[in-house]
């Protein structure tokens, strides 16, 4: 029998996993050691959640093969995964948010005894915090706790099941800075326990302050492992966004008057927490003012408060010179906004209505289409089919429900939908994300023709290529603030991906 080679916690293998033909991941490897903290960084969408899923045996990999400190483990199941001992804390957790912190610990756990007293828990759990170094109240209901509190439940649940190898995916896009710290203090912690640690990020300046090892994933293909020492946010930048374009996009001078106009806005995301603080922003007539920034960065926000679909806390949005912050979403409109959301499911198509429906769904003021509540029927129906022409969507029937179609029809829908709209300003929101190369340059096309109708728009992906492929100028978001803003002949691609990392404009290009 050949020994096993204890060296590794962790040795996957031409690791490869298809989603619907396409290659989320592409023959990957991926070796850790015990005892450190091994960042995986890349871009949305590299894979490494399609990667620490299989290898929490949550998906199954098409090909390849996963050894567990030496030996070759199934991980088809978590089961089998939390037996190998490999826990994993997701994005977005898995508490019951009625039961308390001990309970939610303690569930499904197969050393449970069934029938203990909430005091039993409670000690056992305390017991654990203590050894673990991380404290909540045992006592406290998961629905009472702050999301850095529910994130420590999660760790202590996967740890209370013996986990030696902890998978942390993008612990800290929930968190304030200082959580962060503690975060990372736990981390090293674990590590000189002799845990393993596999900590998820796309934010450089924390894969640099946290990690041992840093493996970079760039579209599904394994870059570099490399020892973080040594490694320079720059040589990470360009490992991690790489090189390709293939749409050619006209830029020319830009001497449109001003549209948009955001004076020190600041407004709160879904939970309360500050999104956007104190942003400045000019958009002009003409031009493509590119936003780049890694997600939930205060993009989301700031596209709905300039669609009044958010309020601001503070600060001025003016279109044309009208106010219009905290205003009714009709009345943007009319100033000749548009909008294509991110969410195109849940904001920017109802999915069990008709095409037709959906066509119209912001034009229902548009002159010809309606008189006050009366709706035109032949009108609408020569409208939808316009639309649906114009903007290549396949779809059986216009009266066929939108949810049926495929991503790509769907955005192509509400691109030419909201591009109509905006003939003052159009907001896009990660509007190619998603499509593959066809549908995304038709999109780009649709946003970039009514630019040159005059429209201002703001363009906004966090695929920094897309960025610079687009835009006339680039504005960098980083944690709800603008970084810096460059004119497209001054962007320099390596500098822009470091301060999506955080870093500031001085920093940026003194490095
Ligand atoms: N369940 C799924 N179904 C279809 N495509 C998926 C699924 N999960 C991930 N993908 C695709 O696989 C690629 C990698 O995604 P993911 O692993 O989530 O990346 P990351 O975590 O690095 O942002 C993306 O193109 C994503 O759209
Ligand atoms: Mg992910």
């Amino acid at each position: 029998m050949i020994e096993p080679d204890h060296s590794y916690a962790v040795e996957a293998r031409g690791i490869s996993k298809y989603f619907g033909g396409v290659a989320a991941l592409d023959g990957v490897d991926f070796k850790v050691h015990w005892g450190e903290v091994h960042a995986l960084l890349g871009e949305n969408g590299a894979g490494k959640t399609t990667l620490s899923n299989i290898l929490a045996g949550i998906y199954r990999a098409d090909s390849g093969e996963i050894a567990v400190d030496g030996l070759t483990h199934e991980v088809r199941t978590p089961a089998q995964a939390i037996e190998a001992g490999i826990g994993m804390v997701h994005q977005h957790f898995k508490l019951v948010e009625t039961m308390t912190v001990a309970e939610n610990v303690h569930l499904g756990w197969p050393d449970t005894p069934t029938l203990v007293s909430q005091r039993v828990l409670v000690d056992r759990t305390n017991h654990l915090m203590e050894e673990i170094g991380l404290h909540v109240d045992p006592t406290a209901k998961v629905w009472q706790l702050s999301v850095g509190e529910q994130q420590r439940v999660e760790i202590l649940r996967v740890l209370a099941r013996g986990a030696q190898i902890l998978i942390l995916d993008e612990p800290t896009a929930v968190l304030t800075s200082h959580e962060a710290r503690d975060l990372f203090k736990v981390m090293r912690d674990l590590v000189s326990g002799g845990r393993t640690v596999i900590f998820i990020s796309h934010k450089l300046n924390e894969v640099l302050e946290v990690s041992d090892q840093i493996t970079v994933l760039r579209d599904g293909v394994h870059e570099v492992t490399r020892s973080a020492e040594g490694a320079t946010p720059r040589e990470l930048a360009r490992l991690m966004t790489g090189e390709e374009r293939t749409l050619e996009v006209e830029h020319r001078e830009i001497t449109g008057e001003t549209v948009l106009q955001l004076e020190g806005v600041t407004a709160s995301n879904d939970r309360g927490v500050v999104a956007l603080s104190s942003v400045d922003l000019v958009a002009r007539s003409g031009e493509i003012l590119g936003i780049a920034g890694v997600s939930g960065n205060g993009q989301t926000e700031l596209a709905e408060v300039i669609s009044a679909m958010r309020r601001v806390d503070g600060g001025t949005i003016t279109v044309d010179g009208e106010d219009v912050a905290n205003g009714l979403v009709r009345k943007v409109t009319d100033l000749g906004v548009g909008h294509i959301p991110e969410d195109r499911i849940g904001v920017g198509i109802v999915g069990s209505a008709s095409v037709k429906d959906n066509a119209v769904l912001r034009h229902y003021w548009t002159e010809g289409l309606s008189s006050g509540v009366t709706l035109f029927r032949q009108a609408v129906v020569d409208f939808a089919t316009r639309l649906v022409e114009v903007a290549r969507v396949q779809t059986r029937s216009i009266t066929a429900t939108a949810g049926q179609m495929s991503g790509g029809n769907q955005q192509r829908l509400v691109a030419r939908r909201e591009a109509l709209l905006a003939t003052r300003v159009l907001i896009a929101v990660h509007p190619t994300r998603g499509l593959d190369v066809l549908a995304a340059q038709e999109v780009q096309t649709a946003v970039i023709g009514q630019r040159d109708r005059g429209a201002a728009v703001l363009f906004i992906s966090d695929d920094l290529d897309e960025v610079l492929l687009m835009s006339d100028r680039i504005a960098v978001m980083y944690e709800g603030r603008i970084m810096g803003i460059f004119d497209r002949v001054d962007a320099d691609r390596e500098a822009i991906g470091l301060m999506m990392g955080g870093h500031t404009l001085e920093e940026a290009m003194a490095k």
